[in-house]
């Protein structure tokens, strides 16, 4: 098992299937930023049986769990196709805005999706489209998480709170699923990237939106390297996510990929490892491997434990892999 300079193990890679997507999140992709921007070409991004000689390659390093992202992964053709081609021993998850679930719910579980993560920002349609700068409606992501949970996939809510556009989320979001087995989870809004304008001043932190929440009761992790810090109310699962108040990096161990190839060892750093070359010079498994064993053990990176102290020119999310 490979691990890093501060000794923590490669456990989940984030795959960013695509950099596009199909809504505008103020916090992600701020349309003004995005409208001349150039999104990656098909030849320049990683097929899916590139992406599955990545994933290979590092199961023998203490990989166990894979992520779909983006921008929005339900945008990439046949998506379906690759989750077939994972192999069933790993956890496979994916991050979506949920716009289009309703369609996929049945046929991602077919293929076998374990675990879905839906970003929900708020339940009234102004806040809702405010935030995320679209025309869509909230039902239509609501819609898309009941049909993943008849579908047997597992799911989870996940909510940004940006101060001034919805705190109001906070119990509304946790009302509606009350009752249900479906975990919401509350995100601060966090400095990722360089378009979103964020000011400390927008934070709401985790210990504020515990105040909005009668009865919650602190729960154990799951397991080392969980981002959540997991609360119950009754039977209902609360989990928040800190990472401008409480920074996580002790146990991270995320590596991502962009769309384009290049391996990422923090959400932060601007400086990728281009995975693509390798590839398309016929890098076999072996190769690759040792190329992100290399990359791995002098991994130092801390970034949200040591924001403010270090600068660094930051990369969108929405390209490197949320
Ligand atoms: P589980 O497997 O269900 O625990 O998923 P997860 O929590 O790893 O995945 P998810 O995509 O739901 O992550 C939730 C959010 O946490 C992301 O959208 C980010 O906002 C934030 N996040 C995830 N990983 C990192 C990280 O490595 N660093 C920081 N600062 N934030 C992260
Ligand atoms: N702060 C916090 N969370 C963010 N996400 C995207 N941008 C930000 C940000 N600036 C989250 C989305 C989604 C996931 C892909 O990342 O809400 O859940
Ligand atoms: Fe798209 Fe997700 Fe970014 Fe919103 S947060 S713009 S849905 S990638
Ligand atoms: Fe991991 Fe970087 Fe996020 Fe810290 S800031 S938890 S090192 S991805």
């Amino acid at each position: 098992m490979v691990r890093d300079y501060r000794g923590r193990p490669l456990r989940d890679l984030r795959i960013s299937l695509t950099d596009r997507c199909n809504m505008r999140c103020r916090y992600c992709m701020p349309r003004e930023h995005f409208k001349s921007h150039n999104f990656l070409d098909k030849d320049q991004i990683l097929s899916y049986e590139e992406l599955l000689l990545v994933v290979e390659s590092l199961m023998p390093l203490g990989l166990t769990k894979v992520r779909l992202t983006g921008g929005e992964p339900l945008l990439r053709k046949d998506v379906c196709s690759f989750i077939e081609m994972l192999p069933e021993e790993l956890d496979i998850a994916m991050t979506t805005n949920g716009i289009l679930l309703e369609r996929f719910a049945q046929k991602l579980s077919d293929a076998g999706l374990h675990r879905v993560t839906v970003s929900l920002d708020a339940l009234d349609i102004e806040t809702f489209q405010a935030m995320g700068d679209t025309k869509e409606k909230p039902e239509t992501v609501l819609r898309g998480i009941e049909a993943a949970r008849k579908a047997g996939l597992e799911v989870k809510v996940n909510t940004v709170i940006r101060a001034g556009y919805n705190e109001h989320s906070v119990q509304r979001v946790a009302d509606r699923f009350l009752g249900t087995d479906v975990i919401v989870r509350f995100i601060e809004f966090m400095d990722v990237g360089a378009t979103n304008g964020w000011d400390n001043q927008d934070v709401i932190t985790g210990e504020m939106m515990r105040t909005m929440i009668a009865d919650l009761e602190q729960l154990e992790p799951n397991h080392v390297g969980e981002v959540a810090n997991r609360y119950v109310r009754g039977s209902q699962e609360i989990g928040f996510i800190e990472s401008i108040s409480k920074p996580f990096c002790g146990d991270c161990n995320r590596a991502r990929i962009s769309a384009d190839g290049s391996l990422y060892t923090c959400l932060f750093t601007n400086k990728g490892n281009d995975l693509k070359s390798l590839i398309r010079m016929n890098a076999t498994q072996e190769n690759l491997a040792a190329a992100v064993t290399s990359i791995w053990s002098k991994r130092d990176d801390a970034y949200s434990q040591n924001r403010g102290k270090v600068e660094t020119e930051k990369l969108e999310m929405s390209f490197i892999g949320g």
